[in-house]
């Protein structure tokens, strides 16, 4: 249930794009006693909630931390059990996202999944290629210096084959050539569970995102907290290294 009735957001300021980074699921479980798979469980369906509120927001694109190229290191059961809720999601929820309108794809090392997960993901990205009204892009085998290398050995290929000259290498280039060129980069990060880092996330994308960190861990996390985000979103003066006055003109 909300308490707030969500009017005073300027539809004009909505951010475009949204990245989250979904932490304290751990936490969130051993607070209560649980597995921290059960944890995780209830990440996902607050990651299902999430989307669907920042479509009602006006927000066009989600990216979502799920599992990173450095998740690989813990506990195999950890390890096993987050690629089986994945999977389990990824089918579960195919139906509602698709009547919902939200299209599905994937950043990071596609490839290295296990192949049921691919194939799960293949369908999910066909069947939901048409929707428009939000993008929910889930970072899964994700690092965001892997990101950076897959795009400059693109380029080493491009130099190879005669494509490129170091010369011509540049940053609207390498943007070209990072997992899905086709997004904006997002205008805020948000991260649960008080931590105040980057976490190898989104490192070439977000170079001028705003940050948004709150205590509230990621499967308590509500439109109320959403809302609360996005409201510090834009009171905010984003200035990209220039110059900003007072009045949020630019000099
Ligand atoms: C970080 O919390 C969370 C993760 C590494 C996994 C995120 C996964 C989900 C929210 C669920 C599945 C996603 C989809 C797309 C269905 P943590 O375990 O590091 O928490 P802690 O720091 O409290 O231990």
């Amino acid at each position: 249930m909300s308490r707030k009735s969500y009017t005073d957001l300027d539809p004009e300021r909505i951010p475009r794009h949204i990245a989250v980074i979904m932490d304290g699921n751990g936490r969130w479980a051993s607070r209560k006693g649980l597995p921290r798979l059960e944890g995780h469980r209830r990440g996902y369906k607050a990651l299902k909630n999430f989307v669907i509120n920042a479509a009602d927001f006006g927000v066009k694109a989600i990216t979502a931390y799920a599992f990173s190229s450095e998740n690989w290191k813990r506990p195999p059961e950890e390890v096993k059990g987050l690629m089986k809720l994945i999977r389990f999601a990824a089918k579960a929820e195919l139906n509602y996202m698709k009547k919902k309108g939200v299209r599905i794809i994937t950043s990071g090392r596609f490839h290295e999944l296990p192949k049921e997960l691919q194939d799960q993901f293949n369908q999910d990205f066909d069947e939901t290629k048409n929707n428009e009204r939000i993008i929910l892009n889930i970072a899964v085998n994700y690092g965001g210096r892997n990101e950076i290398v897959d795009a400059s050995k693109k380029i080493a290929e491009m130099i190879a084959e005669g494509k490129a000259k170091a010369d011509n290498i540049d940053e609207k280039l390498l943007s070209s050539l990072m997992y899905h060129p086709e997004l904006p980069d997002p205008d805020l990060l948000i991260r649960t569970a008080g931590e105040m880092r980057v976490s190898n996330f989104l490192l070439w994308e977000t170079a001028y995102s705003e940050l948004f960190v709150t205590e509230t861990l990621w499967p308590d996390f509500s439109k109320d907290d959403l809302y609360e985000a996005i409201k510090s979103f834009q009171g905010r003066t984003r200035k990209f290294g220039k110059v900003v006055e007072e009045s949020g003109k630019q000099k």
